[in-house]
């Protein structure tokens, strides 16, 4: 968007400046996209439609998610700003309204065995990660508050002790599982994703696994590797057995299990740099040489911005992820972002692959 001077902003039409109004009420109520998601992800609008074989009338969806007759019109209006958005799409003709699945809403049903993202949007569009960020100001400007993340200052515990227990934790990892499965399903069905994992030469530990997913399915496609997670004491007590994954209970930044290879999914980021480079010197001292096998796999962001040829919806989604890191006092990174972080841990090589999605997959030698 063009920026003005004071000249031009006195010169402004009445058309101009009640089109910067618009603008503005635009920004404000952007929101509203969010927790319509949320509210159709909840009243499991994408199910009901794919229930009826992939369109279905309003009433269909009054029916199908059992909504309170008198919240027909809301109904109707909840799916206009998600037809409106992207999230479903919409037909009106001579037969009616019908509503359809987009290759967006798609995501949140899981048909044909593809897993299913739907608890991803009840963790990041959650009350505790929005009132963080409704902590921005205090975070900017409070003596206090400047030294805590934002979930710190709005929840008075980091977002990792506050997954100890209770429905919060289970949104938490549940989430985390569901990325996962997505993830890794796309990467180990490509070729260069498979080649990777498959030429791990006997050992793998997932650190920061959660409730190993991730490590279950490289397990699954390459049994002779053997997977660990290592996750803090009260995520483990609440994973779910896997009979191909060995669970460790303990904290990243005193020891992590020797592997040949350790994975490092989505961990990063949530790090500042300093706590990076401490998690990967620790990395470091768990793997063999780079001739013996030895590497870190990191999956996270590699922050391209708007100059490169990326469209804008990827673009945007870099810096709101980004904006949102802030919860935990995280951050998404450049290249030579990274680069840094890896020469100071003693990393020597380094090679940025497979795009997947917002994520890169980078490999890390010693
Ligand atoms: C954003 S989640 C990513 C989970 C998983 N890697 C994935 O991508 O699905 C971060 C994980 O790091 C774990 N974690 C946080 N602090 C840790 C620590 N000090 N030691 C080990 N794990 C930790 C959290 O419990 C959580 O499971």
């Amino acid at each position: 968007m063009a920026s003005l001077n004071e000249e031009d902003e006195l010169a402004m039409s009445t058309d101009e400046l009640l089109q910067a109004q618009v603008e503005l009420y635009h920004h404000c109520f952007a929101f509203v996209k969010s927790l319509a998601l949320k509210a159709a992800t909840d009243l499991r609008i994408p199910d009901a439609i794919h229930r009826r074989g992939g369109a279905a009338t309003l009433s269909d969806l009054a029916a199908e998610t059992g909504i309170h007759p008198t919240k027909l019109s809301n109904l109707r209006r909840l799916m206009r700003v998600l037809t409106t958005s992207g999230v479903f799409s919409v037909v009106d003709d001579s037969a009616g309204v019908v509503y359809r699945l987009t290759r967006v809403s798609h995501l949140l049903v899981g048909a044909g065995g593809r897993p299913n993202l739907s608890p991803v949007v009840g963790a990041f569009v959650s009350r505790s990660f929005v009132a963080a960020l409704f902590s921005m100001h205090e975070g900017f400007t409070n003596e206090r508050a400047a030294a805590m993340s934002l979930y710190e200052v709005a929840h008075g515990s980091t977002i990792w002790e506050t997954t100890v227990t209770g429905r919060g934790s289970e949104i938490f990892n549940a989430a985390m599982a569901a990325d996962s499965r997505f993830t890794m399903d796309n990467l180990l069905r490509e070729e260069c994703g498979g080649s990777i994992f498959g030429a791990v030469k006997g050992s793998l530990v997932d650190v920061g696994g959660g409730h190993g997913a991730a490590a279950s399915a490289i397990a699954s496609a390459f049994p002779h590797v053997k997977c660990t997670v290592l996750d803090l004491p009260h995520v483990v007590a609440g994973a779910p057995a896997h009979d191909n994954v060995t669970f460790v209970a303990g904290d990243m930044f005193d020891y992590i299990p020797p592997a040949d290879v350790v994975l490092l999914k989505w961990i990063l980021h949530d790090w500042n740099d300093q706590d990076c480079v401490k998690i990967l010197r620790r990395c470091k001292e768990a793997i063999p040489t780079r001739d013996e096998g030895g590497k870190v796999i990191v999956i996270d962001m590699v922050v391209v911005g708007s100059g490169e040829s990326q469209g804008i919806v990827s673009t945007e989604t870099e810096v709101l992820l980004d904006g949102f890191m802030m919860c935990m006092d995280g951050i998404e990174r450049e290249e030579h972002e990274w680069r840094k972080i890896f020469v100071e841990s003693g990393f020597t090589d380094y090679k940025i692959g497979t795009t997947m999605g917002i994520r890169r997959l980078i490999e890390l030698y010693p």
